[in-house]
């Protein structure tokens, strides 16, 4: 079991309180997590004794060179994939795009790319693109109304004209858990590349990169207790077979062709300590007191009438993530009357788009999103619980 109050202690933004002097319930884990005191403290010691640009013929250089590699070993294995393929970016969005634009090549006119109604907009616009610029066209997997794919619809979806199959691990919106399996054997069954966004599922989830057989996979560590930058990770052979922009300056070799310009070693410092400290606490330890929470959650939610779980009900099919609609109250003016409360949460689209209109959210502003991690408790969900039971509507009982 995890000890959550010795976790917490590990963050020192955890430990902010309100006017009162009571703990603030910042359960915003989806829009960005907050950071252990290890990762600030590798951010600001490479600043300190390391800062230079790498392959130079002194120390500080070769310093950052080492950490680059270390840190390519430490993503790989938290994302249990290969090292060589490992691509530091400033966020997945640009990873996105950047990988997209290599794929060019590999998309004619009449050819397909399959996206899904549950992802983030990161993991559509840049196929979208992609499709404006080749004549290719995009297919869907569609939605069912407790915010799970309808995976059934790949035999259709997917097609001999099939090129990239989008999906993600996990929605930023609904907490649904996605099983890349179906995706990949569908996509392998036509040749086509498989494209994972893994952001929102890394800080809850194992991930097994390899075992699963996807073929690019794209992450955010500051969704994972690291500091703001993206981070993709390819077969290496995949990687080496696409023309990505670069400068003609620029590695010709590995994965540093594909990082466009100096990278932010600062933060590949911090993203290393993160992935520590993840291998450290254990994702299965996370996992299981995730589950906990989003039970206690589910249970709460469900004495609240006034308030409408839009996701699945079973805390085993998601993550602790939870998009809810209060009666008679617009998600913006709900999100901050609980941050009045002490309770820090997003409202709106968050990016998912496609997510939001196909659960007709998103025309009345989309939904209250409550985000937990593992470092939050009982306690925790008890106070946003709490929260949302005071917005019930005037003259509405128990
Ligand atoms: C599921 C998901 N995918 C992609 C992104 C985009 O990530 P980034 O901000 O690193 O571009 C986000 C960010 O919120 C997300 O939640």
């Amino acid at each position: 079991m995890l000890d959550v109050e010795a976790v917490r202690a590990r963050f020192p933004a955890l430990m902010a309180t309100d006017g009162d002097g009571r703990r603030v319930v910042h359960a915003d884990a989806p829009g960005g997590t907050q950071v252990p005191e290890a990762v600030i403290t590798a951010m600001a010691d490479y600043l300190r004794t390391s800062n230079a640009n790498q392959h130079g013929p002194f120390e500080r250089s070769r310093r950052t060179d080492a950490l680059c590699d270390r840190v390519r070993e430490q993503a790989a294995s938290f994302l249990g994939a290969d090292a060589d393929g490992v691509v530091f970016g400033p966020n997945m969005t640009s990873l996105t795009f950047h990988f997209s634009r290599a794929a060019t090549v590999r998309v004619g006119e009449g050819d397909e790319l399959v996206c899904t109604r549950l992802d983030h907009d990161a993991n559509v616009s840049p196929w979208l693109a992609l499709a404006g610029r080749t004549g290719a066209v995009v297919r869907w997997v569609p939605l069912a109304p407790d915010g799970t794919l309808v995976t059934a619809a790949l035999d259709e979806v997917v097609t001999p004209r099939t090129r990239l199959v989008a999906f993600p691990r996990a929605s930023n919106a609904f907490g649904t858990l996605v099983d890349p399996a179906p995706f990949v054997a569908a996509a392998r069954a036509v040749g086509a590349l498989t494209f994972m966004d893994a952001v929102h599922a890394a800080p809850h989830v194992a991930l097994e990169q390899a075992r699963d057989g996807v073929d690019v996979l794209v992450c955010s560590p500051y969704k994972f207790f690291g500091p703001h930058a993206g981070v993709l990770s390819a077969d290496p052979a995949l990687l080496a077979s696409l023309r990505p922009d670069k400068a003609r300056a620029a590695p010709d070799a590995g994965p540093e062709r594909w990082q466009t310009g100096t990278a932010s070693f600062e933060a590949i410092a911090g993203v290393g300590a993160a992935c520590g400290y993840l291998a450290e606490v254990g994702m299965a330890a996370v996992r299981e007191h995730e589950i906990s929470l989003s039970r206690r959650f589910l249970d709460g939610v469900e004495r609240l009438p006034h308030v409408r779980l839009h996701g699945p009900g079973d805390p085993h099919r998601r993550t602790p993530t939870f998009a809810v609609t209060l009666d008679s109250r617009d998600p913006a003016a709900a999100a901050g009357q609980l941050a009045a409360r002490g309770v820090q949460v997003w409202s709106g689209h968050y990016y998912a788009v496609e997510p939001m209109r196909a659960l007709g959210l998103l025309q009345g502003g989309g939904a209250v999103r409550i985000g937990f991690a593992h470092y939050h408790g009982p306690a925790d969900v008890d106070r946003v619980l709490e929260a949302l039971g005071e917005l019930r509507p005037a003259g509405r009982g128990v």
